[in-house]
């Protein structure tokens, strides 16, 4: 039987709003299915804007909304060495790709957006709730792409 760790790293650029909504969200789901201790997760920004804070609290009400506890957060950076730290490294959209190729060993096996997973989503990216306010579909769309990727791993 494999009982493999996969380690998983979301990225987003401020790691306040939507790579920590994943992050909670993917270790909460393989919790209930009974797999948690398969999956390692984790979540960084690009940007290291705002190292060391708590998550947005946008992000906070809308895990609590969902029945996940929101505790224990502390954003952080991107570091150059996370490709070889993780075995999956899964972005939110366009500019957080552009930005880790800058930064890491990138290949598009280990590294993609999170809606390449969800194609019947209609959504190429997943939008900011930093601008748009909107953390229900962020949640929505974090939420499928979890489920999907707890799928491509086996675990579902
Ligand atoms: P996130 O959202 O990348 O989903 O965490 C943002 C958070 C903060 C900022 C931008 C986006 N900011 O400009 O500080």
């Amino acid at each position: 039987m494999n009982m493999k760790t996969d380690k998983v790293l979301f990225v987003c650029l401020g790691n306040i709003c939507r790579s920590p909504m994943a992050e909670y969200v993917l270790r909460y789901q393989a919790q209930q299915a009974g797999v948690g201790e398969r999956v390692e997760v984790a979540s960084a920004g690009t940007s290291g804007w705002h190292n060391g804070k708590d998550m947005h609290p946008g992000t906070a009400a809308m895990l609590r909304k969902h029945g996940i506890s929101p505790a224990g957060f502390t954003s952080s950076q991107v570091h150059p060495f996370d490709a070889d730290s993780y075995d999956w490294i899964i972005a939110m959209d366009d500019s957080n790709i552009d930005d880790l190729k800058r930064v890491i060993r990138f290949n598009t096996e280990q590294t993609f957006k999170l809606t390449d997973l969800i194609p019947e989503s209609g959504y190429f990216q997943v939008p900011d709730p930093w601008y748009t306010g909107d953390f229900d579909e962020t949640y929505r769309l974090v939420s499928a792409g979890s489920q999907a990727l707890l799928r491509k791993l086996g675990l579902l």
